[in-house]
């Protein structure tokens, strides 16, 4: 299993190019199973779990080909609807092919994402949506079985913000027939993008970045081409990585639209940030000042502050001068990371879903454990502001999500280097 080694003092410097967001590109995938045509995909990621949902929609009957950033799916072929635990226990937005093979071969069988690593995490509101357009689902031995002769539209509400949950129904919902409401809809931008591919498809969706989402059901889609928006989480988290260090960053190919929240926190703690906008390219420039001040966040559903930055400030307030309190309202079980930012001498205290943490002077490196995606990326912050080398076990959390981020934070001037354990 690889390790990270990140040695820390290096102030950041230069420029880096943010890759295609990995979760607008996964639910995306998943709507080239509505069409027999050709869906063509720019800017998607090179990272495991993109490679991931290709293995899964490829033993479904998928033709895919895939170079560099260009995906092209052709599920013409489409003959097998279902979802190996397999595939589906590494990563639980397999979840999202349930929607769309149940629209378009009126039967699924995915098999439940079971617990993960930040909660619980449950999929009773994907499954409640479908069921209200009409499908009959069991759950039989361990798989969620959806059978319908054809989806019918319907009025959905969800108990609570849920983002897979609504791309999911979103894109069942363009095959059904009739119209789809769906109710306390997700607005994040991923939702918006997928909206936005669909519609090329050729499907009839108004209200997406809104929580109330319309869907009129069409016979059939078709074909299409499609950028997939840049990372907004890969963009907050190189904000974070020059601004812990100091340092002075562009980052290209990226817009701080998507990132209010996060841009507004970085200048409370002392960055100055501006975006640069050309005909057809858009870029960022931070400037971090020496020492940053702690900032307090809470957590919330877009276009509040996003649970996959909290990991980051955490990192951000341990050498932050002052205190700051960060309250996690989405997952229950999301601190795994203070444990281990602790190890390097960070001052940190949990109660419940509310952390408090006094920035340190220093901290130090050690050997830490990466236990999910954006607490690896925490531990990676840290890393670069630790004395000493911090070496980061199991980093396969991180090549879920980040891609090639040692060559990125490296060009930059870290000191960050990949080792096989
Ligand atoms: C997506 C993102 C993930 C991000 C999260 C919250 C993808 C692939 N992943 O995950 O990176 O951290 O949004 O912004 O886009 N819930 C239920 N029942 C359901 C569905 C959700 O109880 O049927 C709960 C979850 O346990 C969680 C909350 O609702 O507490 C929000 O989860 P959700 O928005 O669904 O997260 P994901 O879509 O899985």
């Amino acid at each position: 299993m690889d390790r990270l080694v990140v040695g820390g003092g290096a102030r950041l410097n230069g420029e880096v190019a943010i890759s295609g967001a990995k979760n607008a590109a996964l639910p995306i995938l998943c709507a080239a199973l509505l069409t027999r045509e050709t869906l063509e995909l720019t800017n998607v990621p090179e990272l495991n779990d993109i490679g991931t949902m290709l293995k899964l929609l490829e033993q479904m009957g998928v033709r895919v080909s895939r170079e560099e950033d260009r995906v092209s799916l052709d599920a013409g072929g489409l003959h097998n609807p279902v979802a190996p635990y397999e595939l589906v226990k590494t990563m639980r937005a397999s979840i999202l092919v349930l929607g769309p093979l149940t629209a378009r071969c009126g039967e699924a069988r995915v098999s439940l994402p079971g617990g993960c690593a930040i909660g619980a995490r449950p999929v009773d509101q994907h499954i409640r949506g479908l069921q209200a357009m009409g499908a009959e689902i069991g759950v039989e031995h361990g798989y969620v079985q959806a059978r319908t002769p054809r989806l019918r539209g319907a009025r959905l509400f969800t108990d609570m913000v849920t983002v897979t949950g609504t791309e999911n129904l979103m894109m069942a919902a363009c095959l059904a027939q009739g119209e789809t409401i769906i109710e306390n809809a997700a607005r994040e931008p991923e939702v918006v993008d997928l909206a936005r591919c669909l519609v090329s498809m050729g499907a009839r969706i108004s209200g997406a970045g809104t929580d109330v989402i319309h869907i009129h059901g069409v016979d059939r889609l078709h074909g299409a081409r499609h950028r997939v928006m840049p990372d907004r989480i890969e963009t907050g988290t190189f904000l974070c990585a020059a601004a812990i260090t100091g340092g002075r960053v562009r980052l290209t190919g990226t817009s701080s639209g998507y990132l209010d929240a996060v841009v507004d926190k970085l200048m409370d703690a002392g960055c100055e940030i501006h975006s640069e906008k050309a005909p057809g390219s858009e870029s960022i420039l931070i400037q971090a000042p020496s020492r940053l001040k702690a900032v307090s966040i809470r957590t919330a559903p877009y276009p509040a502050f996003p649970t996959d930055m909290q990991a980051q400030f955490m990192a951000i307030n341990c050498v932050a001068e002052g205190s700051a309190v960060i309250r996690e309202t989405i997952f229950e079980n999301r601190f795994m990371h203070a444990v281990e930012l602790i190890r390097l001498g960070a001052e940190i205290q949990i109660d419940g879903n509310t952390a408090f943490i006094i920035g340190a002077e220093r901290l130090q490196g050690a050997t830490v454990m990466a236990t999910d995606l954006r607490a690896s990326a925490s531990l990676v912050l840290a890393g670069l502001v630790a004395e000493g080398e911090t070496h980061i076990e199991r980093i396969y959390h991180l090549d879920r999500g980040y891609e090639r981020i040692e060559q990125k934070l490296g060009a930059l001037g870290a000191q960050i280097r990949r080792e096989q354990a």
